[in-house]
């Protein structure tokens, strides 16, 4: 009967039409979502990366990975991982170097090496913490250039030989403390705690 035709196609109409607006509706939402979400996992996984390296003490930037802004501490390159991958420490003669170091050398070499740039002319500490009369051993600093905690540059050993380190050390003891810790809870006073960053 062509009276029940016209009800029965238009219903037959009725349901593809609902099912094609189910289906752009459900490509849209995915569309939309899956930006939502692609935006939001570019973001934390670009935080969480960086604090996951931050926390290792490598900060450093992926190839096309951009900086987290919030752990810009200072004004230079961000370091590529490449070149901010843990060096080996070398076996060293605590000892022996010890006593042929020079700390006039020493401070020549800190003023050298830019080193005053974070930790001030004396050691007194700007973005670095104070390291006048560091309570790290020469081992200690010497990890910390070869697998350096935080923004510090890493320094290889043909930067910074371990008979330059010892040198720096013996003139970092002969240095007056500053009258106020810029990082009272910092490593260079032996606390265990890893240094924190003045704030100023
Ligand atoms: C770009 C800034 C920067 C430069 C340049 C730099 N440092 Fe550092 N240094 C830091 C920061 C930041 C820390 C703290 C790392 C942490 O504990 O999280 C640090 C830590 C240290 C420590 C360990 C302190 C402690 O007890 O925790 C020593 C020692 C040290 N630096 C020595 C040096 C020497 C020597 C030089 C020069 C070759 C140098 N640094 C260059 C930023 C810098």
């Amino acid at each position: 009967m062509p009276t029940q035709g016209i009800p029965q196609s238009f219903g037959l109409l009725m349901v593809f039409a609902l099912l094609a607006a189910g289906v752009f509706a459900l490509v849209g939402f995915a569309i939309v979502k899956g930006a939502d979400r692609h935006e939001l996992s570019g973001r934390v996984e670009s935080t969480e990366a960086t604090a996951e390296l931050w926390k290792s003490g490598l900060y450093c930037i992926e190839e096309g990975q951009e900086a987290d802004p919030s752990l810009e501490l200072v004004d230079r390159a961000p370091q590529t991982c490449e070149a901010a991958a843990p060096l080996p420490i070398e076996d060293i003669d605590e000892e022996a170097l010890r006593a042929n170091a020079s700390p006039s050398r020493g401070a020549e070499l800190f003023v050298a090496n830019g080193c005053q740039v974070c930790h001030g002319d004396t050691g007194e500490g700007i973005v670095g913490p104070t390291i006048a009369q560091t309570g790290l051993d020469i081992h200690g600093v010497l990890s910390q250039y070869r697998q350096p905690r935080g923004v510090m540059p890493r320094q290889t050993t043909e930067d910074v030989p371990p008979e330059d380190i010892a040198d720096i050390w013996s003139w970092l003891q002969t240095l007056p403390l500053p009258d106020e810790l810029i990082d009272p809870d910092n490593n260079a006073l032996g606390h265990e705690d890893v240094g924190q960053f003045a704030s100023n």
